[in-house]
């Protein structure tokens, strides 16, 4: 069973924005997934459709093989816990420390009170910092997250989604702000999490030569239509300029 199914989606925005057109595709799991394409053409709306934080207009959309869209809150919730979501912008809470911001990633699996308490178990606490220390933080655990910087931001959101303990991870852009060294250094930490958990990984990136490098399959995106779909090695220079209907995506920044 696929752990990601589309079938015949369509997102229309304010009954007027055609986001996504008849867009299906099934991703495997442990599978490791970029989508591509030019600004506005649905990526960040794919995504947003998996755990519904936007509402497909049809179609159906499963979730290991359960149907997302018929989901009610409760049932949004048992799926948001299984599926970890990294932004271009962390979305941590600044204001807290790193540990305490990894340890949120728990409080999907807690009872509301437990949670706004900020009670977690000692197994909880172990379990945050090897994560911590397997993403290289562990001297920045009891720094405020508004001291690192943003590479290390981003590294705190991974953690956080790990403690999770996800079988899938979103990632929407998560090395848009970061410069070349840092964001090999992100890949290479979803890469790693990627074979080492077998979580399932699709990301949305702008860096064609990035998702090139790291992903088993590229799905290419333009004005909400999957134009191409298939492993790095058979994405030639015409199928990018079809993508981008431009030569944008030679327009391309070295990672490592
Ligand atoms: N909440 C919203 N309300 C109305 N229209 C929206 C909304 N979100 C996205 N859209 C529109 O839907 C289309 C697809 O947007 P989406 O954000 O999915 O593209 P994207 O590929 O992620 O773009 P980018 O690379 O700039 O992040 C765009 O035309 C966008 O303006
Ligand atoms: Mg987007």
């Amino acid at each position: 069973m696929s752990i990601v199914e589309f079938r015949n989606v369509n997102k229309i925005y304010n009954k007027t924005t055609k986001a996504l057109t008849d867009v299906s595709f099934s991703v495997e799991k442990g599978e490791f997934v970029s989508i591509i394409g030019p600004s506005g053409s649905g990526k960040s709306t794919i995504l947003r459709c998996i755990n519904r934080l936007v509402d497909a207009t049809n179609g159906k959309i499963l979730f290991n093989g359960y149907d997302v869209s018929y989901a009610g809150k409760r049932e949004i919730r048992q799926v948001r816990k299984k599926i970890g979501m990294i932004f271009q912008h962390y979305n941590l809470v600044e204001r807290l420390s790193v540990i305490e911001n990894v340890l949120h990633g728990r409080l999907g699996h807690k009872s509301t009170i437990s949670g706004m308490l900020g009670y977690y178990s000692e197994q909880e606490k172990e379990k945050a910092f090897s994560i911590i220390e397997k993403l290289g933080l562990i001297e920045q655990a009891y720094k405020r997250c508004d001291e690192l910087s943003g590479g290390q931001k981003q590294r705190v959101s991974i953690a956080r989604s790990i403690m999770q303990e996800p079988s899938l991870i979103l990632c929407d852009e998560p090395i848009a702000s970061l410069d070349p060294n840092a964001s090999k250094i992100i890949m290479d930490q979803l890469n790693n999490i990627n074979k080492t958990m077998n979580i399932t990984c699709i990301l949305n990136l702008h860096q064609v030569d990035v998702a090139m490098r790291y992903s088993q399959r590229i799905i290419g995106l333009t004005s909400g239509k999957i134009v191409y779909d298939g492993p790095p090695e058979t994405l030639t220079k015409e199928k990018i300029y079809d993508i981008y209907q431009s030569n944008e995506g030679e327009l391309i920044t070295d990672v490592g």
